[in-house]
């Protein structure tokens, strides 16, 4: 399989890291020898070589901030411009998520798939607004679109739905698609009060420092609609949803709830509702028995209430720098493995 990174920031790197530590394992379990032909970033610069670039230099020079351009096979163009004129398998997506225009990502992804390469992005921007376009492109072309990472990063969850829960009718998935403001609640219940919660999770590389995306609820939106059009084949956008951040949350709301046996989780779900999927996102009161409730700290979990098993509860790591990169070395041996 020959390789395109385009974007080589956390999760490029994280994506690196596994694939030079996994080679072996890669080649002996699954027939799969990976061979990255160019990086593409912004900030860090750019190589390419038809051959092959030497990863494991590329991956050092990033880490110590050194500039790609200045390495062999540099490559002195856009990624747009690499995209469409490499020779490679699978592009790996992994720019900055604009979840109002789905830019640069979705021209990213286009480039690549009529090129005819199979795709992996863990850019919520371009399956938030593109998915069903982006999919039929990559049907149309005979390649496979793949964005594990989107949803809660490497924990399973789109390849679940798609693979294991595949004979199962699934009525609702819902869940805690946001860490930061998972941890924020947390630290609230242990008597913080919002401002300090939100400014420890800044300290703590969690919370940006506009926190808007996670407080206000947009990324578990963004994550909600990805759900609704990939989970359950709705064409709907992120508009289309309610949606409720946690900023409205007092500590007094939280201590109440808890005497009462609940505890406040920011829950994004879909749902069916006769032939309508619907969505959400807003603060709910978990019943303390919930395996929601039981969530704290930056953890995600998503549960999924089927005809076949009943409730299936996925618990595990929403970001990460391996975690996500893991995501995409998932989809690649979807899309190369044997
Ligand atoms: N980190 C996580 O835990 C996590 C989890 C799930 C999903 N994701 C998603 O995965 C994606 C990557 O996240 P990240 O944490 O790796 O972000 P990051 O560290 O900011 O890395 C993104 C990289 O892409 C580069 N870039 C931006 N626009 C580009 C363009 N037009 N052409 C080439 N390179 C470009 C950026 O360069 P500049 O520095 O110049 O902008 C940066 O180096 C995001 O969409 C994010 O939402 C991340």
């Amino acid at each position: 399989m020959r390789l395109l990174i385009v974007g080589f920031g956390t999760v490029g790197q994280g994506l690196a890291e596994l694939l030079i530590e996994k080679k072996q394992q890669l080649h002996d379990i699954h027939k799969l020898d990976v061979t990255v032909v160019g990086i593409a970033d912004m900030l860090k610069g750019s190589v390419y070589n038809d051959d092959g670039i030497d990863l494991a230099t590329a991956l050092e020079a990033a880490k110590a901030n050194k500039p790609l351009g200045e390495l062999p096979n540099a490559y002195d163009g856009d990624a747009l411009s690499m995209i469409k004129a490499a020779k490679a398998d699978m592009m790996v997506e992994a720019t900055y998520t604009d979840i109002k225009t789905g830019k640069p990502a979705t021209g990213h992804i286009r480039a690549a798939l009529e090129n005819g390469m199979h795709v992996t992005t863990t850019n919520k921007g371009p399956l938030a607004l593109y998915y069903h376009e982006l999919a039929q492109l990559a049907e149309a072309k005979g390649v496979k679109f793949l964005f594990e990472g989107t949803v809660m990063s490497g924990s399973p969850v789109l390849n679940l739905i798609r693979e294991t829960l595949a004979g199962s009718d699934i009525s609702e998935i819902k869940g805690i698609l946001n860490g930061t403001t998972n941890y924020i609640l947390s630290e609230m219940e242990e008597g913080n009060s919002y401002e300090d919660a939100l400014k420890k999770a800044q300290e703590l590389g969690y919370a940006e420092a506009v926190p808007d995306a996670d407080v206000l609820g947009w990324d578990a939106l963004a994550k909600v609609t990805i759900l609704a059009a990939a989970g359950f084949g709705a064409r709907v956008k992120p508009d289309d949803f309610p949606c409720k951040g946690i900023t409205e949350i007092t500590a007094e709301a939280i201590a109440e709830a808890k005497a009462r046996g609940k505890r406040f989780k920011l829950i994004g779900k879909v749902w069916r509702e006769g032939n309508q999927v619907k969505g959400s996102v807003a603060p709910e009161e978990i019943d303390m028995s919930h395996p929601l409730a039981g969530i704290m700290g930056a953890t995600n979990a998503l549960t999924f209430a089927t005809d076949t098993l009943g409730d299936v509860t996925i618990v595990g790591a929403g970001a990460g720098r391996i975690e996500t990169g893991y995501s995409a070395l998932v989809d690649i041996i979807h899309a190369g493995g044997k």
